[in-house]
């Protein structure tokens, strides 16, 4: 080789070397804030290969101890995170971790410790990105239908009213079908109950808005059409939920003078609620506040009917609630608590319903502990449940545009700046951003705004809302799929990637409500049972075996 052709070579060599390090490595050493070769938080053990083998054979081992269990689930639990994209599992989790004073990353939500997981696709059939209530509508019905629409299928037109009397095209929900099969059904929201997730348990409603009388067009109410909150009470399955908690009292009390409610009718919904209990000769509670709802937690007596409504509107976010809120932990243990009572079993929706509202306003702090208090009611509902008998499946009915960007190195505050480099303009910038919100990352003067200039940011005010590239009053939705995770009967077929409307088929599989029925649906379904079969069949294969031979 000649000279010149080694001069050539070691400049290809370094070329290539350069391109290697721009697309491979991550921060440019140039624009190193505070430079941190060796980040703070490495656990000493993570620096030894040997730790990463073992925790991997670990997991093998316990994966290999999973065995399947097509026990007919008894009971089942669905929870939905609304809005919990897979990037809020993830910054959930360092946030939790890092609460707990823990370097964060290692942490692990309580149901990301459940064996199968899977992944749902959320597009309503008129939306690539959808809203709560074209996906209440799939994960609670079974069917796909139309953005804002709630307990009808894809034939209707958003705020129809005719569309909504013709009763063809009302689609049951799994609460629904849980009641007809004997079972008892409840619903707890952080929401309004009238909201559009816990909505698609009992309303047939062209218009997710339609909440209470209120909201729908006189025309409408002419016709026949009734809103959201009198469907609850009034209709099938509704009137037969046997526990309904969250907020949004005002759409059930008369707007009169003094009273925060806002129907129009004059009706009052909780005293027409109570009056349906009293004639139908079942013990009752009607509760407003933690007090009251912790009396009857504690009564020697549990009613069989409980309605909860502890806020006017959407409950508070719960670090910005008063003592006398419920967190949503609490309203699931009495729930369960009650159900429990059931012989056949029960259904039990529970949302975890202001991780979109925090996301809207661009509020990840908020986001974040909605989530870790989302996580804390899926523990104690794994706590007080058997996986023998009990189906819990945890998901989100849609994503958000939030991401979790940039190099920051390990333990760095996740809800800080990344701690590595600048952007290039030089000006530092989060971890946590939006794709669009509200509070845009471009300022009046036409450069991007310096977080880290922001008292309510430095002083990590939970209303701080974090920035987004294009400016939208309220930040929206994300198209990605949602993730799916399972523990009980059947969990099993959680696993894949599906439609989202394949949620309540496979849990009312399971849970032997549905159309397609497993073998244990007929005996009481437990595993020692359908061994005996087993063994009594396969004791008859060899007997006539040895015969013919
Ligand atoms: C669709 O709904 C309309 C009422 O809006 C009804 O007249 C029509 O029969 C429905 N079509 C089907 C296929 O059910
Ligand atoms: C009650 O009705 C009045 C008059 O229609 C209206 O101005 C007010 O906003 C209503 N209150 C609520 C809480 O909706
Ligand atoms: C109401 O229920 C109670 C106890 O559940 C029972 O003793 C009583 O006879 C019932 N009354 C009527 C009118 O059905
Ligand atoms: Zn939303």
């Amino acid at each position: 080789m000649s000279r010149l052709q080694t001069l050539l070579l070691a400049q290809v060599v370094a070329a290539l070397c350069a391109h290697a390090d721009v697309s491979v490595s991550t921060p440019k050493p140039k624009k190193v804030l505070d430079t941190i070769m060796e980040p703070k938080f490495i656990p000493p053990e993570e620096k030894i290969g040997l730790h990463w083998k073992r925790s991997a054979i670990n997991t093998i081992r316990s994966k290999l101890q999973v065995t399947i269990n097509e026990n007919k689930a008894k009971n089942g639990i669905l929870f939905i995170g609304d809005g919990m994209s897979v990037a809020t599992i993830m910054a959930a989790r360092t946030y939790g971790g890092q609460l707990a004073q823990g370097i964060g990353e290692e942490n692990i939500l309580e149901f990301e410790k459940f064996p199968i997981t899977g992944l749902a696709r959320t597009y309503c059939i008129d939306a690539q990105v959808p809203d709560s209530a074209c996906t209440a509508t799939s994960y609670l019905t079974g069917v796909k239908t139309k953005y804002g629409v709630i307990g009808l299928d894809g034939n209707v037109t958003r705020g129809s009213c005719y569309s909504q009397l013709y009763e063809k095209n009302w689609a049951p929900s799994i609460g629904h079908w849980a009641l007809e099969h004997g079972l008892d059904v409840g619903l707890v929201t952080t929401t309004r109950v009238t909201h559009a997730s816990p909505a698609g348990m009992y309303a047939h409603s062209s218009e997710r808005n339609w909440e209470s009388d209120a909201d729908v067009p006189d025309e409408c109410l002419a016709m026949g059409c009734e809103d959201i909150a009198h469907q609850l009470v009034f209709n099938e399955p509704g009137r037969r939920f046997k526990i309904i908690l969250g907020g949004g009292r005002q759409e059930f009390l008369p707007n009169v003078t003094g009273s925060t409610g806002r129907r129009l009718d004059g009706v009052d919904l909780i005293e027409k609620w109570q009056k349906d209990k009293v004639e139908r000769n079942v013990s009752y509670a009607y509760v407003n506040d933690k007090s009251e709802l912790m009396k009857v937690y504690n009564s020697d007596e549990l009613p069989e009917y409980l309605l909860g409504l502890f806020h006017d509107d959407h409950m508070a976010y719960h670090l910005k609630s008063s003592s006398n809120q419920p967190t949503l932990e609490e309203m699931v243990e009495i729930a369960i608590k009650m159900l429990s009572k059931s012989t056949k079993g029960y259904f039990l929706f529970v949302e975890g319903g202001r991780i979109d509202h925090a996301h809207h306003d661009s509020l990840a702090h908020l986001a974040l502990d909605e989530t870790v208090e989302y996580s804390k009611a899926v523990k104690k509902a794994k706590e007080m449940t058997n996986e023998e008998d009990t189906l819990i499946v945890v998901s989100s009915d849609h994503a958000h545009t939030m991401t979790v960007a940039g190099y920051p190195s390990r333990g760095n505050d996740i809800l800080g700046l990344v701690d590595t480099t600048n952007g290039d303009d030089g000006i530092p910038y989060t971890t946590i951003s939006y794709a669009n919100g509200k509070a845009p990352s471009i300022g009046a003067d036409g450069k991007r705004v310096d977080v880290s200039l922001h008292q309510m940011f430095t002083s990590r005010n939970p209303d701080y809302s974090y920035p987004s590239l294009v400016p939208l009053d309220s930040e929206t939705h994300g198209g990605e799929d949602v993730a799916v995770f399972a523990s009980g009967p059947w969990q099993h077929l959680f696993t894949s990637s599906y439609e989202q409307n394949v949620i309540p088929h496979l849990m009312a599989y399971a849970m032997c409500i549905g159309d397609e029925q497993h073998a244990n649906c007929k005996s009481s379904g437990t595993n020692i049972q359908s061994s005996i079969l087993y063994i009594s069949i396969f004791s008859i294969v060899i007997t006539i075996g040895l015969y013919y031979n």
